[in-house]
């Protein structure tokens, strides 16, 4: 079975996060897809496809909305997975909402709310600003939620 992660991310959390689903799915078995930096494969050697990013400002990256749009109609004959990334606990289900549209989220094998990390050290000084404005965090701080992960890929394992 051939699995494809297809996903964008700012400041790598969602990049590390592809990395332990990778591992826990099979690296042999598994094709990663940076939108930013690689190619869409043909979608028709692949019977998994997962699907993921990160919130900023209450959006998932435009990237991700144009895959899933485009691809909608392939998407729908696959197994499917959506996960995100973010740091708004709060806010989680509404964001992940939003990002994927109705019809692959009622398709989705699997929704995953993944955590997220606040790395200020990757922060331009206007994100820096507004994550310290909004959230009063003044330190790095890592909230990936490793046992989702784990529960999320062994959905995809047979
Ligand atoms: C400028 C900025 C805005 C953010 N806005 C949100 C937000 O609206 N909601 C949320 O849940 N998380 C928000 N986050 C947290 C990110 O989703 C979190 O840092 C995530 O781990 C980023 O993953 P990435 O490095 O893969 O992009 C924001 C982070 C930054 C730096």
């Amino acid at each position: 079975m051939e699995t494809l992660i297809v996903y964008m991310t700012h400041h790598g959390t969602t990049e590390k996060v592809v990395g332990k689903l990778t591992e826990l799915l099979g690296k042999t078995t598994t094709t990663v897809v940076n939108l930013q930096q690689n190619q869409v494969p043909d979608l028709s050697r692949f019977s998994t496809i997962l699907i993921g990013g990160s919130i900023h400002a209450g959006e998932i990256q435009p990237p991700v909305k144009k895959f899933c749009e485009e691809y909608e109609y392939e998407l729908l004959k696959k197994k499917l997975g959506l996960f995100l990334c973010y740091m708004d606990k709060e806010h989680r289900q509404k964001e992940f909402d939003q990002a994927f549209p109705e019809n692959l989220r009622k398709h989705a094998h699997a929704h995953g709310l993944l955590g997220g990390e606040f790395l200020f050290e990757k922060m331009n000084f206007i994100e820096r600003f507004i994550v310290r404005l909004i959230t009063k965090e003044k330190k790095s701080r890592s909230a990936i939620d490793y046992p989702a992960i784990a529960k999320f890929a062994a959905s995809f394992v047979i």
